[in-house]
């Protein structure tokens, strides 16, 4: 991580993708008035791979994820995704759940989560229908499509928002706490949802998440953010096989290196 990728020079289409790390940011510095969110922070996430981002309360989490989605325009230093910075508009490959659901009150569940499917997808389009539908069956929601936001509980529209993230099948997923509101049955059985979806699709995932334990779980490797400002103070690689077992030595031995690195 210390060594990340520069985001690659690009020429000729502003747009067009090119090699290198699926998310690539280098010296990553933003200011919000006073208050440094993040301090030269360097990433590189591989094609492919799962990384989970662990810090304390306001080292700036869900600011790193903001800049990759390109929502975050004033910022000093380089990001890219999928070989397209940033400062161009951003990939069209990016998908992101928000930390808060931001539902559409007046909608239903079902068309909540059809907001999330690509522009050239007809909602109508029975194929796009039975996907949603399949989304909806995937979070636990099932019954639940034609509830709207208001009759849901916090955890159920949190897994409505991972469903409409998911229906867009981005190649590179940013997550910024989606189980955080979820019981731990629940919150057990979507991330083994997330982990098949990744595998089943190779994406790119990056994670934001407090709970240790579920970024080694899921996590390839895990970034420790300290802060404030946020800089980057550690990364444990979680050497467990796949299929993992939640109890495997090595979970435990990454689940130690993450909490030493928070001085918890
Ligand atoms: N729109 C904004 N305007 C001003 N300050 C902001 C804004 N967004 C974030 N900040 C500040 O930037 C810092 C990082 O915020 P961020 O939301 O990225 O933290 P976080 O790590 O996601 O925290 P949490 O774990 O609580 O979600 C905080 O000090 C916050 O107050
Ligand atoms: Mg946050």
């Amino acid at each position: 991580m210390d060594e990340a990728d520069d985001p690659p020079e690009r020429t000729g289409d502003s747009t067009a993708p090119t090699d290198g790390p699926a998310l690539a940011v280098r010296g990553l510095t933003k200011r919000y008035g006073d208050t440094v969110a993040l301090d030269e922070v360097d990433l590189a996430v591989d094609d492919g791979e799962f990384v989970a981002v662990v810090g304390p309360s306001g080292c700036g989490k869900s600011t790193l994820l903001r800049v990759l989605t390109g929502l975050e325009e004033r910022f000093e230093g380089r990001a890219a995704v999928d070989g397209v910075d940033v400062r161009d508009g951003g990939s069209d490959a990016v998908g992101m759940v928000f930390q808060e659901p931001r539902l559409l009150a007046w909608a239903d569940v079902r068309e909540n989560v059809a907001v999330g499917l690509p522009a050239d997808v007809d909602p109508g389009d029975p194929a796009a229908r039975d996907r949603v539908d399949g989304l909806i069956e995937t979070v636990g929601l099932d019954g639940f499509a034609e509830s709207r936001p208001g009759e849901l509980s916090g955890g159920m529209a949190q897994r409505v928002s991972l469903a409409r993230g998911l229906a867009y099948e981005p190649e590179v997923l940013l997550l910024d706490e989606p189980f955080s509101a979820l019981d731990q049955l629940t919150k057990y059985e979507q991330q083994d949802n997330l982990l098949d979806v990744w595998r089943e699709r190779g994406a790119t995932v990056a994670l934001v998440t407090h709970d240790v334990e579920e970024a080694a779980y899921l996590a390839d490797r895990v970034v420790v953010l300290g802060g404030q400002p946020g800089t980057v103070e550690t990364v444990v690689d979680v050497e467990a096989d796949r299929p993992r077992e939640r109890t495997d030595e090595a979970l435990l031995t990454a689940r130690r290196e993450i909490t030493d690195a928070l001085g918890v």
